[in-house]
């Protein structure tokens, strides 16, 4: 393996948080015109979490938060840097990292939100490493937090079954070159924006009544269209870091896709031709919950011995904007 030019940061510690309230597929049914046979043949989903209704993102970012400062050791006032990948933010600003900084009393932390959709915790990851390699800190807390149940529709069929609300978070901290984050890659194409969008709400369309009665306030999603990009999409994110390190897929131990549909995922895996045991799933009891998906079912793994200290692990997400991208890390 090639090693990175520059120094690294590695992971330190690792935590996330699902809210207690669980919806199920069969409670879809009573709500609307749905099977649990079409969601889980469709998408791999059985249950997510849902966010109570005192609870905004950045509570659920706090919970998971404190878990992996504690499994850093790491206390908030040593935090240089928050950086939260959100498409759910408390408020449109002041930024949900703002508002768990303060939370936290991570008193010296420079905070903001990244809006990526699903590949915010990539994103969140890449712009944190760049940072720490560059000196503008040394401990950065990386997370991603959705409570996607705020905008979703539950009118809608072809979305409200698939998403959900938690989050993950990472303690990241300087490390030698060649360990920790090996590589990083980040894509956009704004030009499918409307693929996967919440309309209203923005300074293009306000809210008004009738933006209300067309539900623009809720997430939209032409789901079939995004298919046909994410495997495309994801498998070339891996393949760029895995190269850019002279790395194969058989050195990989895991690979962390993010969970937006059990077909996507393992369209992934068969392209880079990677064993069932090796890809992490947790879409059936969490769901799509965008940014967060790829830290939750990085902890979980952590947490139940699945993940090792040592482990090469690749993240690929894909989501609104279009976005995507892959991390390659050695944890
Ligand atoms: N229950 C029953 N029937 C349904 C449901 C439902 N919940 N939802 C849709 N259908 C119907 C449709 O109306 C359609 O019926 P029709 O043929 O009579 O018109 C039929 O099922 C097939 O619908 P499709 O949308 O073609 O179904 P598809 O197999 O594509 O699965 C899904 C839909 C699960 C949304 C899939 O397209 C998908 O996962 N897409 C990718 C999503 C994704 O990756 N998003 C990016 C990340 S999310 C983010 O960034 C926030």
């Amino acid at each position: 393996m090639k090693k990175t030019e520059c120094g690294g940061a590695r992971v330190a510690g690792i935590g996330h948080y699902l809210p207690e309230r669980i919806l199920t597929n069969f409670d879809f049914e009573k709500m609307v015109d749905t099977t649990d046979e079409w969601i889980v043949t469709r998408s791999g989903i059985r249950e997510r979490h849902i966010a109570a209704e005192d609870q905004a993102t950045s509570d659920l970012a706090f919970e998971a938060s404190k878990i992996a400062l504690a499994d850093a050791g790491v206390e908030p006032e040593d935090i240089d840097l928050i950086i939260l990948g959100t498409v759910t933010p408390d408020m449109p600003f002041p930024s949900a990292a703002c508002v768990l900084q303060d939370k936290l009393g991570a008193k010296k932390a420079a905070a903001f939100d990244v809006t990526a959709a699903c590949s915010g915790f990539i994103y969140g990851l890449s712009i944190a490493h760049s940072l720490i390699n560059n000196k503008k800190g040394e401990k950065a807390l990386v997370i991603g937090v959705e409570t996607l149940s705020r905008i979703t529709d539950y009118e809608d069929r072809t979305t409200c079954v698939l998403f959900g609300d938690g989050a993950g978070a990472t303690v990241l901290e300087p490390c030698a070159a060649g360990d920790g984050i090996l590589s990083t890659f980040m894509r956009s194409d704004g030009s499918l924006a409307e693929l996967l969008c919440q309309p209203g709400g923005g300074s293009r369309r306000p809210l008004n009544e009738e933006r209300l009665r067309n539900r623009e306030q809720y997430l939209k999603m032409k789901g079939n269209e995004v298919f046909k990009y994410a495997v495309r999409a994801m498998v070339g994110a891996s393949r760029t870091v895995l190269k850019e390190v002279d790395m194969t897929t058989e050195e990989l131990d895991f690979l962390i896709p993010h969970q937006a549909n059990i077909r996507i995922i393992e369209g992934v895996r068969r392209r880079l031709e990677l064993p069932k045991e090796k890809v992490i799933v947790n879409i059936d009891r969490v769901g799509n919950t965008s940014s967060a998906s790829i830290p939750i079912a990085f902890a979980e793994a952590v947490k139940n011995g699945e993940i090792k200290r040592g482990d090469t692990v690749l993240m690929a997400g894909f989501g609104g904007g279009l976005t995507w991208g892959a991390a390659l890390l050695k944890f």
